[in-house]
Parts: C-alpha cells; structure tokens; sequence
C-alpha cells in the first residue's frame, strides 16, 4: 500500500469518488471529519459503501476510521461497520501497544458474532496524535497480528500539546513533530510493520506534497496517508521504488548470493554488509507487492 485516503463517512458522494481515485486504500473515516451528530448516519453510510463495494474486484482495500477508544463510541462504530466486512480498522489517538490490543479484542468479539474469519480484520494505529502516544512508540511490538502499520499525525498533536503551529514558514515541521515522526520510524521498525507518513493538509500544494513523499520515502516511511483525490496519483508515483532504486537492489542481493556466507561485500567501490542485504530485499518484496 503506497497512498491511503481519507473520505468522510458520512459522503456518500466522496466515497464513489474515493473508489475511482487510485488509492491503494480508503480510510472511511468516521471520526474527526463527521460531526458529533452524524455518527450514527456515518456508520449506516459506511456499512451500505462497504457492503456494496465488497466484491468489487480491483477495488482498493477499505479501512474505517473508528473513534477512539477514550471517547466511548468505539463499540457502537465497531457494531455499525463490521458487519459489512472491512479489511480493517484505523485506530486514532493510539496509546501503545496495549490499546491496539484492546481493539483487538474488541474485534475478535465481532469476528465471531458475525461469523467472520477470526483475526482476518487488519488494524493500522495513527500512533502520536497526544503526548502519551509519543511516549509509547516503543510498545507495538508483539501487540497484536493485526497490526500493519503504525501512522503518525501532527495535527491532533499540536492540540495537545497547545502548539501556535507545526510548520516552520519555509513549510518545514518544527521540532517537536520532527521527533515524533523519527519515533514512529523506529516504533514501526521495532514492530515489524510499515511505516505511514502524515497527511499534507495543503491539499492544492501538490509540489510541496511531492517534496514531502520524497523524504518520507527516503527516511524509511512505505506510505502517505491523503485527504483529497488530487494528492493519490503524486503519493503513488513516490511511493513505487525508482528502477535505479531496484536494479542497485538487485545488484546487492547478487552480489551475496555469489559469495554465500560472505559478511561483507563490495559493490561499485562500496562496502556492504547484512544490514544493506535486509534493506534491498525489503525493497523489492514491496515493489512487487504494488497492493
Ligand atoms: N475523498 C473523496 N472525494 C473527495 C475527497 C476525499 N477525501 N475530497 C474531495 N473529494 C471530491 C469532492 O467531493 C469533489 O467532488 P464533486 O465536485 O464531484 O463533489 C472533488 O473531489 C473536488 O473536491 P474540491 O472541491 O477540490 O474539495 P472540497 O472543497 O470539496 O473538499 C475537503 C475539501 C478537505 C473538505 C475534502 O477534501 C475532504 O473531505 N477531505 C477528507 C477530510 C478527512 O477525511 N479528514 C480526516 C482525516 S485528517
Ligand atoms: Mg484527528
């Protein structure tokens, strides 16, 4: 999964729209972009999209955003949606490992009501919307099977710790959201699970977007969530590992697999090791693994 878009749930005209827009999957939101009042029409929305868009083939994989789990609407979201079978499931405002385990149970109980297959709804954390959840980047490891990628987000985060701004003027993020972004690198690393950048609010600014995927891509980040149709096609394009990219990979795992056994390697005047070999084979499971 290269790109993730957010739709409302609430829209039933912005998920048609979703579904034709290239993302590799929806984020069927039902959260922060549908007012307190419209929940319940949200989850009734979304389950009818889901319900009706299920067999679809080529479709993109379909996410719902629940609330979290400190606002005691969890359950209801999950006794809305999950009966119409979503891949998974965003968890916001994440708080460690220990929540995405909870969400996890929550889950499995509606696997086996509705008779679904047990453990086959996938979960994805946005990990650093609070302070809390910062703290606790180094705690997913081993939480739950479900688990598929841990996010990171600056906006809810800047609230919380009563920020005037996340971005520098040249559009840069300041510090603190800089350290929250490496700590979600490494939290998904220690996980074993992706790694997914934020999303870029400035949704007309496709060049400043752009920018943004590159860096992400080159710090370790395998997706980009986004919150307009515009911003796919730019996130996909990064996303997939340049041919320069693929053809060094395989120069490297070639390379050891000459030298079976061998520690260390050179390859155009350059030292390599294990760690380089780890790195390139990863690289080329996700180029062929586009979905
Ligand atoms: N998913 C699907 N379709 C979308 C979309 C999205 N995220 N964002 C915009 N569209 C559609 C619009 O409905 C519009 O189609 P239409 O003219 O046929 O109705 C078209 O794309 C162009 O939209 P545009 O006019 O450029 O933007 P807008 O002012 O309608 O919408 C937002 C702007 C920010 C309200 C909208 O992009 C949005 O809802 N984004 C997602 C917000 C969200 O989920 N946030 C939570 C995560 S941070
Ligand atoms: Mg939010």
């Amino acid at each position: 999964m290269r790109s993730l878009l957010f739709v409302p749930g609430d829209s039933a005209r912005k998920l048609e729209k979703g579904l034709a827009s290239g993302a590799d999957a929806l984020i069927i939101d039902i959260e922060d972009s549908v007012a307190l009042s419209a929940k319940e029409e949200a989850r009734r929305v979304t389950a009818e999209f889901l319900a009706s868009v299920r067999e679809t083939r080529d479709r993109p994989r379909l996410y719902v955003r629940v609330n979290g789990l400190a606002t005691g609407m969890t359950d209801a979201d999950l006794d809305g949606v999950m009966r119409a079978v979503p891949d998974g499931i965003v968890l916001p405002k994440a708080i460690g490992g220990k929540d995405v385990a909870h969400l996890g149970a929550k889950i499995a109980v509606r696997e086996a009501e509705f008779d679904l297959a047990d453990g086959g709804t996938r979960i994805i954390a946005i990990a650093t919307e609070n302070a809390r959840g910062v703290f606790a980047l180094g705690t997913f490891a081993g939480a739950s099977q479900r688990l598929d990628g841990l996010a990171w987000g600056g906006e809810d985060l800047s609230a919380d710790i009563g920020a005037e701004t996340n971005r520098r003027n040249d559009g840069h993020y300041t510090e603190p959201y800089r350290l929250a972004r490496s700590l979600t690198l490494f939290g998904a690393a220690a996980a074993e699970v992706d790694a997914i950048d934020a999303v870029y609010t400035n949704f007309r600014d496709l060049d400043g977007l752009a920018a943004e995927c590159r860096e992400a891509r080159r710090d370790g980040f395998v997706a980009k969530m986004a919150i307009h149709p515009a911003q796919v096609p730019v996130i996909n394009e990064t996303f997939v590992p340049s041919q320069e990219a693929l053809e060094r990979a395989k120069a490297v795992i070639a390379a050891f697999a000459t030298n079976p056994g061998a520690g260390v390697v050179g390859v155009d005047g350059e030292m390599l090791d294990r760690p380089h070999l780890t790195r390139a084979e990863r690289l080329l499971a996700r180029a062929g693994d586009k979905s």
